[in-house]
């Protein structure tokens, strides 16, 4: 069989993480979601006193694997002999605000890119992130960077908070996704970019069943 590695890269709310799932189905291919690996590392942030070097040294010494639980996939860290399942915890308004900003730390960045490279170099996978097509893949088989516009990507996430029955305003989030986005974009180590040979979709407007064909196609012309 040959192997298969798709990345996908945009900001917030843009959709990648839902048709990273689909496509994982379709394709039989592990989802691997960098995102939540960040959201740990900013967890445990502020779950540590906002003391960084804690964090980078529990980060180097943490397995991490991406597992089923029910319907939903969860973040698995072994850590010192422990096992322990993430999600909720991971995506409370409080982590998504200094995420970007725990993100941008350096050696934060090397730790966990070499984690995702290793999991990249034995599995056929679909990768989603900032920086999977530009730093993680750039060998990636099929590269993908979705957008849409800030109105559209906060209403979306406005959605995810209102299922989880988290309470927050439309201005608010669409203040955090522009502030995350502007975090992303301009820091120093891989920044969020669309690669040279990425498939640039704008996904305002469109349905998820049209982004997944898009897509589909791209994938069934080199696979
Ligand atoms: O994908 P998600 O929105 O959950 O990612 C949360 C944050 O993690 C991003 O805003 C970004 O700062 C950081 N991130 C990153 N590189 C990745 C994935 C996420 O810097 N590959």
């Amino acid at each position: 069989v040959k192997k298969l590695r798709i990345a996908i890269d945009g900001p917030a709310g843009s959709g990648k993480s839902t048709i990273a799932k689909i496509l994982a189905k379709l394709y039989n291919l592990i989802y691997i979601d960098t995102g939540a690996m960040y959201r740990y590392a900013a967890y445990l942030y502020l779950k540590n006193n906002q003391n960084l070097d804690i964090v980078i040294n529990m980060l180097k010494e943490s397995e991490f694997n991406f597992v089923k639980d029910g319907e939903t996939q969860k973040l698995k860290v072994d850590f010192h002999g422990e096992s322990k399942l993430y999600d909720d915890e991971l995506r409370t308004v409080d982590v998504s605000k200094i995420v970007s900003k725990v993100a941008k730390n350096k050696d934060i960045r090397i730790i966990l890119t070499e984690k995702q490279k290793e999991i990249a170099k034995n599995n056929s996978v679909i990768m989603d992130g900032r920086d999977i097509g530009t730093v993680v893949i750039p060998e990636a088989e099929v590269k993908v960077f979705l957008s849409a516009t800030p109105e559209e990507r906060a209403k979306r996430r406005l959605k995810d908070y209102e299922t989880k029955g988290i309470k927050i305003s439309y201005e608010e989030v669409l203040e955090d996704i522009k502030k995350r986005d502007e975090e992303d974009v301009n820091r120093d180590i891989a920044p969020l970019k669309k690669a040279d040979d990425a498939y640039e979709l704008d996904t305002t407007g469109l349905s998820i069943d049209d982004v997944v064909r898009r897509i589909k196609e791209l994938i069934d012309k080199v696979y």
